[in-house]
């Protein structure tokens, strides 16, 4: 099922209601890519684990959003701040896209507005690290103003081969 041009699309700050279908959405991604740094199943995340993350946003100054089209869930991203006084002022992005919404510029939009508000809230750098073989995230990334800052050789095992990553980096 594709997005539709007349879809409903909203991007909100993930709160306690959304962790459930967050972890159903997360879980959908991760099966059907091996370009994320988990295996299917192998986060054990439970609902209320999650719905606690996702209300700690103002202590812990992590970004997660999520994107709904016609209110279902079908992105989300997330920004974690390092903790150390040196680093606080870098987040480490983190974005998904249902597989059957992928490929319709909803990466995009969540992309943009998420780099928007890393913006307003004084965060300086945003990092990431991406399997070289992805190829909608490394355009994605690109388009999106981050730079090639590094190569982490053999750095993803994806199913028994050794993956290359980029190490990629943005200045906000
Ligand atoms: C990577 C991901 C977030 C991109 O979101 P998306 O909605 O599918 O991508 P978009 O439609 O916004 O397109 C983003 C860019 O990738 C390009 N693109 C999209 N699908 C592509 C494909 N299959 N191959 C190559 N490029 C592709 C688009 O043309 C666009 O580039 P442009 O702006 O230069 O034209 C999404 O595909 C996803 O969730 N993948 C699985 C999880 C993942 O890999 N996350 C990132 C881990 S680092």
């Amino acid at each position: 099922m594709k997005p539709r041009a007349n879809n409903h699309i909203c991007i909100r700050r993930a709160s306690a209601v959304n962790a459930e279908a967050f972890l159903e959405l997360f879980e959908a991604v991760t099966s059907a890519t091996d370009f994320l740094g988990f295996e299917p199943a192998e986060r054990s995340t439970t609902v209320k684990a999650q719905a606690e993350i996702f209300e700690r946003q103002n202590v812990s100054k992590d970004i997660h959003l999520i994107m709904l089209a016609d209110g279902k869930s079908v992105g989300f991203v997330s920004i974690l701040r390092q903790i150390r006084r040196k680093s606080c002022h870098i987040g480490t992005l983190v974005i998904g896209i249902h597989p059957q919404y992928q490929g319709a510029r909803l990466g995009s939009q969540l992309c943009e507005a998420v780099i928007n508000l890393a913006r307003k809230e004084g965060l300086i750098k945003l990092e990431l690290t991406v399997v070289i073989a992805n190829a909608s995230a490394v355009r994605l990334y690109l388009s999106k103003g981050f730079r090639v800052e590094g190569l982490r050789r053999a750095s993803m095992n994806c199913g028994g081969r050794f993956l290359d990553e980029y190490h990629m980096g943005l200045l906000l």
